[in-house]
């Protein structure tokens, strides 16, 4: 298995970024094109003063939204001190906000707190094991609670997704036009709610999101309430 974690330090360190405090988005967006597919109320419909937790952050844009635009408490850790640097520089002074260096799956098996809601947009889901993420997630989301992720579509390159919920070896493209690998988790959407049966949820929807220009699939959105 490779370094899972090399390749996000170098792309933090790449990543356009502009000092000082960011103003709030206004929209989520779990996708590559804005204003396409579901937003923040995925999450739930009343989201002010849930406790919402982000597995592998970024810079923090999505946590912002959450905590600025609808009052959520949110957690929202990444592997890199690079991004949650950054995320406290542009969202530090926003109420109900806090950003943690972590391994997401260490974040989840070291506390016992539980969230309203578990999200990750392009992040650890997906990352790392399923079968050992989503048992994860379910121990600290309460009965009922939501689980929604985002990851790229398993059949944006038309491969059919690897057997028996096998990872297989995707590259990650930096702004300097180099490539790291990364090992990806990618079952369909099938595989994925068999996953998430056997760690204890109910899949509750599926988005499917297009390259608005070229007509093809990027992004696979799924969402799951805790049983
Ligand atoms: C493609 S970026 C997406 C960032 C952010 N969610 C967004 O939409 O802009 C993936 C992020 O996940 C983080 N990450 C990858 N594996 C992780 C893990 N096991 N635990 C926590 N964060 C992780 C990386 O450091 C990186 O910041």
């Amino acid at each position: 298995m490779i370094d899972q974690a090399s390749p996000w330090h170098a792309y933090a360190e790449q990543v356009p970024h502009v000092p000082g405090p960011s103003p709030v988005r206004q929209r989520m967006e779990w996708g590559m094109h804005p204003g396409i597919g579901p937003d923040a109320r995925v999450l739930g419909p009343a989201l002010h003063e849930r406790r919402v937790l982000e597995l592998g952050c970024g810079d923090g844009h999505n946590a912002a939204h959450l905590a600025g635009v609808h009052g959520a408490e949110v957690t929202a850790v990444d592997l890199v001190g690079t991004q949650i640097r950054r995320a406290n520089e542009k969202y530090g002074a926003l109420k109900g906000l806090t950003f943690l260096v972590c391994d997401a799956l260490r974040f989840l098996r070291n506390g016992t707190l539980p969230f309203d809601s578990v999200y990750s947009v392009f992040g650890a889901l997906g990352l790392t094991d399923p079968e050992i993420m989503l048992p994860a997630v379910a121990r600290r989301l309460r009965p009922h609670g939501r689980l929604v992720f985002s990851v790229p579509h398993p059949r944006r390159r038309s491969r059919s997704s690897p057997p028996d919920g096998r990872p297989h070896l995707d590259f990650l493209l930096l702004p300097d036009g180099t490539r790291r690998p990364v090992t990806r988790w990618e079952p369909d959407v099938p595989g994925w709610h068999s996953a998430l049966h056997r760690a204890g949820f109910r899949p509750t929807g599926v988005h499917e999101l297009p390259d608005p220009l070229r007509a093809r699939l990027t992004t696979l959105v799924i969402s799951a309430r805790r049983r």
